[in-house]
């Protein structure tokens, strides 16, 4: 009896110790679990995934995100192994907001840059950029010079090696009407300013979108006005060291037309992988249709080849990578 108790003991003295066991800083147990999301803002700052706003999907109906939290990616991880979330929800001063878009910014590339969105609360955010210094963990609203241009919503930031973000087209938030005008932030000073429109692409929103080596940003797919999406047997470049647009047909496998997707660069730098979405009248995309590569020299699209299971095609999610992984967060 007394062995079989001891025994009892020492397996759930056991069990216990393995629930309280730190994995990266956090015990299973007491970790913070986020909510199902989507249309939120996901970035990567010093080995820290930061995540925060969008459409809580948890809860049923339309809810905004109030959630903050981060990953903290520093120590070696794999996709079996588990990593745990940090919350940072008690220092969040956003309103909760869809369609925001985030870079990292500042003059030190440790300040979280937080951009539009539409509210989701009757408390409607005038503000149009919320900044957090991942240092000193405090947001606070940043005074930005130059001339303020109406507030933009499902838009895809892009950062440049100088801290200069370029905010391309989007949904007017005070007209609900879709532009295609590229308006800049200077993230070290604080400054608005504006790129070239001529020969940009139509107005559209929740476009792939990513920087690539030659400092040209690539702009793919997205969705119009009239609710459809858009093709991918052309991309547009913008170039930020000349301010000016090109177009270039695709080829190869091209994918279905396609909104709400993401376009992170390759490691190799020769591929933008490009992932997910919604097809035209909001079709779901098949699985072995979600991933696609472009090779950014010859503008030809291929399948990668993969193993394992092919998840279900997720959409306006955010993908980031981080070492050797495409992180595709939350539906
Ligand atoms: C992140 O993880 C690393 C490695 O496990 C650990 O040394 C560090 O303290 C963690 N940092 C935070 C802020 O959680
Ligand atoms: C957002 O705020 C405005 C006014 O501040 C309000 O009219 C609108 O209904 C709000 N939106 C939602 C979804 O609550
Ligand atoms: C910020 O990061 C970019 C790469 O993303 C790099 O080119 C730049 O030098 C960095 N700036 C500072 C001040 O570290
Ligand atoms: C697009 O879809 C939204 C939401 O379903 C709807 O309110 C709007 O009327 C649609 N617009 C057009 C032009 O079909
Ligand atoms: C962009 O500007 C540069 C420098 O003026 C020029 O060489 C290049 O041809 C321009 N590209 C386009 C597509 O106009």
């Amino acid at each position: 009896m007394l062995k079989n108790t001891l025994t009892y003991f020492v397996l759930l003295f056991n069990l216990i110790q393995c629930l309280l066991t730190e994995i990266n800083g956090v015990s299973p147990i007491l970790a913070f679990k986020p909510t199902l999301r989507h249309l939120h803002a996901a970035t990567v700052i010093d080995d820290k995934l930061y995540i925060l706003s969008g459409m809580d999907d948890t809860i049923g109906g339309i809810v905004g995100g109030t959630q903050f939290f981060y990953l903290n990616v520093s120590a070696p991880f794999n996709t079996k192994m588990p990593l745990y979330w940090h919350d940072l929800t008690s220092k969040n001063i956003v309103p909760p907001q869809i369609g925001v878009t985030a870079v990292k910014g500042g003059a030190d590339n440790n300040t979280l840059i937080l951009y539009g969105g539409r509210n989701l609360t009757s408390i409607e955010s005038k503000a149009l950029v919320y900044a957090y210094d991942t240092q000193g963990n405090a947001w606070h609203i940043p005074t930005i010079s130059g001339e303020n241009y109406i507030k933009r919503r499902s838009l895809t930031a892009v950062v440049d090696y100088q801290g200069k973000v370029y905010l391309f087209g989007g949904k007017l938030l005070e007209f609900d009407s879709f532009v295609n005008d590229m308006i800049t932030l200077d993230t070290i000073n604080f400054r608005w300013g504006k790129g070239s429109s001529t020969n940009a692409p139509t107005s559209r929103i929740n476009y792939g979108a990513t920087l690539l080596p030659n400092q040209n940003i690539i702009y793919i797919g997205g969705g119009n006005s009239l609710n459809e999406s858009l093709p991918l047997d052309e991309v547009f470049i913008y170039d930020t060291n000349n301010n000016n647009w090109s177009t270039k047909k695709t080829s190869g496998l091209i994918p279905s037309n396609r909104y709400g997707l993401t376009a992170v660069l390759g490691l190799d730098g020769e591929q933008v992988i490009v992932y997910g979405g919604l097809g035209n009248k909001n079709i779901i995309i098949n699985p072995e249709e979600s991933l696609y590569t472009l090779n950014i020299n010859t503008f030809e699209w291929s399948i990668p080849k993969i193993t394992g299971n092919i998840p279900s095609c997720r959409y306006m999610h955010r993908a980031n990578v981080i070492g050797n992984y495409m992180e595709s967060v939350i539906t």
